[in-house]
């Protein structure tokens, strides 16, 4: 995890690696640090805590230089302590180091350089990096210096390298971390994300594993590891930097719920034609291979996790195809099995997840083909796959997704949809009736916004309750999941999702008058009368209840102590709607605890080690 920002240029660079560092801040946030190089000398400010916390402390903007680099920190070796934030530096303090990763054979090196005569004085595994430099400096171009070391350390880093003695200079590298490269106007930049240099620039180089970059104010060179120049892309991102930033909202996350009206129009748009989805050509997957395909499997984590288990729902029950949802980071250690009739589709709203990453590379072992569903242009796990369809929902900067979720259900409704008639498993009429259904679903989500204020007063009743369920079945069960997973994130009270049914065989034991259970119960042909059976038996021994149902029930606010409206939509289309209620209950829960959502504790947004 960890961000990191960095740039050169022809004036003082403080506020921008300031403002860098403030929009990476949700993928890491125990630790922060700058370092500058202003006349021939390295200075480092560094502290524990938030980019705020800090600042107010050692003043990131009262810093100078024409050169710098940032980095937020979410540890991985090494405690949470002053020594241990980056940047880090060799012996002379000469060379200052900002990663993102994991070195794996960082002890090795470690006893090979206290051989040698380093002193350390962190315990991460990144100082390595700054004392393996060194090492290699002696007599030698700092670009060689830097390659020799890259070829001896193993694992993930997304690296930011600066040299007192060459000040106009910044060096970059990457190996399974993302990293890219803005190019502005007397000025470049690296950056873990393209939002973070976005108000600066939107020229991009995504740097590939194994490249390496070499940047001046007027020139950005990339590398291989060889020292051979390679010619890159430059990339024009659409995204603009508002984009990025709270517009009023008093959270991102909060915003982010709010822009789901919009995001799902985009994702939407120029992909329903007449009768039928179009997606464009990025998705390079062919028609007959999609009438071929017997099987499809599912990789993913978190959030996007349970996307997966509601399209698994989609596909099977519309497209008529066995799918399996696999959680990336254990499907990467067993021998699945899989031939070539299989799809295999990565669901990642960062496209760097390190397990979702690894897991499709071990599937791509099978000769299989791939297809991703992301939110992030250019992002790692989207050029491994064979075809891409893009979410659309911008920039996601609050650490628990939620705009990014209901952008992917979107996409794989519509996934769903070019399957099931590809596959004549539905007729032209129920086509036109999903087509239908999902056009309306951008209205009906601010139908389901303007029901805030009901969510908001759940939230003051019930925020200092210690534990809640989440029930639901069918295609809402994991909406179930996500609404507890959202309610753990950010308010940090211990929340399960269970199957509605399956209450009965353990956690009706622990429902009581203090434990709010919130029932997903969407009008459906299938399960709703068995959910009001459940309803009653919660009830009976005095749960709270609080359900979300669909507009014109009269059985449910009988029952239940507060009802959540939703509009009437198609059954498979309920979850998008469903969950928006328990992002706002999550929110306004942790909102009065008085925790911040956009940056919950322990969290990243981007989990790019394993
Ligand atoms: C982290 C984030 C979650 C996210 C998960 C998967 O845990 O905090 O919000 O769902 O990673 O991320 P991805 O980018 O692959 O969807």
């Amino acid at each position: 995890m960890c961000g990191i920002v960095g740039v050169v240029s022809d004036n003082n660079v403080s506020e921008k690696l300031f403002n860098g560092l403030a929009n990476l801040e949700y993928r890491g946030y125990d630790s922060v640090g700058m370092s500058f190089i202003k006349n021939g000398r390295l200075t480092i400010r560094k502290g524990v805590g938030k980019l705020q916390e800090v600042h107010k402390k050692v003043d990131f903007l009262k810093l100078k230089g024409s050169i710098g680099l940032g980095h937020c920190r979410w540890s991985t070796h090494g405690g949470v302590t002053q020594n241990n934030a980056h940047p880090h530096v060799d012996c002379k303090k000469r060379i200052s180091v900002v990663h993102n990763g994991i070195i794996e054979n960082y002890s090795e090196l470690k006893r090979f350089l206290i051989k040698k005569g380093h002193k350390f004085y962190s315990q991460t595994d990144t100082e390595v990096i700054a004392h393996l430099i060194e090492e290699n400096l002696e007599g030698s171009k700092i670009e060689d210096a830097v390659r020799s070391a890259l070829k001896k350390i193993e694992g993930s880093y997304a690296l930011g390298i600066l040299f007192a003695d060459n000040p106009g200079k910044l060096i970059a590298a990457r190996n399974e971390s993302p990293l890219v490269v803005g190019i502005g106007n007397n000025e470049n930049f690296i950056a873990s994300d393209v939002p973070s240099i976005l108000r600066h620039t939107n020229k991009i180089i995504y740097l590939e594993d194994m490249e390496m970059a070499v940047l001046t104010k007027n020139e950005a060179k990339i590398f291989d590891f060889d020292g051979k120049e390679k010619s890159k892309q430059v990339d024009t991102i659409k995204w603009n930097a508002e984009a990025a930033q709270k517009s009023g909202f008093k959270h991102f996350m909060l915003k982010e719920i709010y822009e789901q009206p919009r995001a799902i129009a985009d994702t939407l748009n120029g992909r329903l034609e007449n009768n039928h989805v179009v997606f464009e050509k990025e998705f390079g997957l062919s028609n007959s291979f999609l009438k071929s395909i017997k099987r499809i499997v599912i990789l993913a984590c978190g959030t996007s996790w349970h996307a997966g288990l509601t399209g698994e729902f989609m596909l099977e029950e519309l497209a008529k195809i066995p799918a399996d949802v696999e959680y990336a980071s254990e499907f990467r250690y067993r021998h699945a099995l899989l031939d070539k009739q299989t799809l295999v589709i990565a669901i990642t709203q960062s496209g760097e997840t390190a397990d979702t990453l690894a897991a499709l590379k071990e599937a791509k072992k099978y000769g299989v083909k791939t297809l991703s569903i992301c939110n992030v242009m250019g992002s790692s796990i989207t050029r491994i796959s064979d075809g891409v369809i893009y979410t659309r929902a911008g920039p996601e900067i609050g650490v628990a997704s939620t705009k990014a979720f209901t952008t992917q259900l979107a996409v794989l409704y519509l996934f769903t949809i070019l399957l099931a008639k590809l596959r004549d498993t539905l007729n032209e009429m129920q086509i036109r009736d999903m087509m239908e259904g999902i056009r309306k679903i951008p209205l009906q989500l601010q139908s389901v916004l303007d029901e805030d204020k009901e969510i908001l007063k759940c939230a003051e009743l019930y925020y200092n309750k210690q534990n809640s369920l989440y029930l639901g079945r069918g295609v809402n069960f994991p909406i179930a999941l996500e609404g507890a997973l959202k309610l753990k994130e950010v308010s940090y009270i211990h929340a399960e999702g269970y199957p509605a049914a399956e209450m009965k065989h353990g956690p009706i034991a622990l429902i009581d008058r203090q434990m709010p259970v919130v029932f997903i119960a969407p009008h459906d042909f299938y399960t709703y009368k068995k959910v009001l059976g459940n309803i009653e038996e919660v009830k009976a021994r005095g749960g709270i209840i609080i359900a979300i149902a669909t507009e014109g029930d009269k059985e449910i606010p009988k029952k239940a102590k507060h009802t959540i409206f939703i509009p009437k939509t198609l059954y498979t289309l309920s979850s998008i709607l469903s969950v928006v209620p328990l992002q706002l209950l999550a929110y306004h829960i942790a909102d009065k605890l008085g925790h911040n959502p956009d940056l919950p504790k322990n969290l990243a947004k981007s989990v790019t080690v394993e």
